[in-house]
């Protein structure tokens, strides 16, 4: 069946996931901004995959979403820094029925929407890509399956997370349903929240952190304190989960490196409060010891408050 949807955030997300649902056939508007959002309305949007090239040579694209209107759903594909202003513009797109994906690494975002629009309006998801904008109204996607994995906030099953399910599955996407969305968010999350500071405070690729014992210890030490701020929230993590993070990151290429250390890097904006910044504060709110991660914090904060 044909959805309604609206990708607010036309970046590596954004433009993979909703130009694959559009290539489909389903009815896709894009909220985008500056010379990507004019390259959109007048070339359209151009996707280069590894799960095979395609081109939208017409798409709907604006940035004002009253012009859109009412959405069965609308994927949030902006980074964590740009998520308040982006779901306090959301509103127009909102109808009583309407389902909110969030998309973004950490923890925090299914919150941050659910404080404006309520609970009912979520359904937190995390993805699993490699894909960027590679210049206005181009996307390129260079690696993982393009799967989106989402529930509702209470893991019931529902009618609009078995429709979105169809319609990505339908386009070539990947979705997947966990018993628990919140165990895959934080499982997710033991994987990014730890290698992304130690990756950027070291400014060492994944080959380089997890072949030398010493932090490969940290990796794991960072991962423990990770799993206790996620037990002190209600949700328990697997006995496996550590050894399975730590066999997937096995699995990445050596050279390979996360968003984080690349944009502290390039001195931009990056996602380190959503990241150790969460697991930081979500520790103080729960009581819950983490001192690797403050250490890790507060020299991840420094290396990007130096440029
Ligand atoms: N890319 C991946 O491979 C990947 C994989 C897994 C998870 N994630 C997560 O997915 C989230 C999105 O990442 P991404 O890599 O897709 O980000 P991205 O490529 O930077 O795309 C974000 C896009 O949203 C736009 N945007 C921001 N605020 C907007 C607004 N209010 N109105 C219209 N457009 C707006 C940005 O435009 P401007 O450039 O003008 O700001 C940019 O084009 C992040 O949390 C990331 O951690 C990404």
């Amino acid at each position: 069946m044909r959805i309604k949807i609206a990708v607010l955030g036309v970046g590596g997300v954004g433009g993979y996931f909703g130009g694959r649902l559009a290539a489909a056939g389903h009815d896709v508007s894009f909220v985008a901004r500056g010379q990507h959002l004019q390259a959109l309305r007048r070339d359209g949007l151009t996707v280069e995959s590894v799960a095979g090239d395609f081109a939208l040579e017409s798409v709907v694209a604006t940035d004002d979403p009253a012009e859109i209107g009412e959405v069965d759903y609308v994927l949030l594909g902006v980074k964590t820094w740009q998520l308040d202003a982006a779901i306090a513009s959301l509103r127009p797109l909102i109808g009583p029925r309407t389902a909110v994906v969030t998309t973004q690494n950490g923890v925090d975002a299914p919150q941050q929407v659910a404080d404006r629009l309520g609970r009912e309006a979520v359904l937190p998801g995390a993805v699993e890509v490699i894909a960027f904008l590679d210049g206005p109204g181009r996307v390129r996607h260079i690696g993982g399956p393009g799967k989106l994995t989402l529930g509702e906030w209470d893991n019931r099953p529902s009618e609009r997370v078995e429709r979105l399910r169809e319609a990505l599955q339908g386009s070539g996407l990947t979705a997947v349903l966990p018993a628990d969305i919140w165990v895959a968010l934080w499982s997710k999350f033991l994987a990014l929240g730890s290698f992304g500071a130690i990756a950027t405070v070291a400014n060492a690729p994944y080959g380089v952190l997890r072949s030398r014992p010493g932090t490969r210890q940290l990796l794991v030490d960072s991962m423990n304190e990770i799993k206790q701020v996620a037990k002190a929230t209600g949700v328990e993590l697997p006995i496996d989960a550590i050894d399975n993070t730590l066999a997937f990151l096995d699995g990445l290429p050596a050279e390979g490196t996360t968003s984080l250390q690349r944009d502290i890097n390039a001195g931009k904006p990056s996602e380190l409060e959503a990241w150790t910044g969460a697991v930081v504060r979500i520790g103080q709110e729960t009581g819950t010891p983490t001192p690797l991660n403050n250490l890790l914090y507060e020299l991840a904060s420094a290396r990007s408050q130096a440029g």
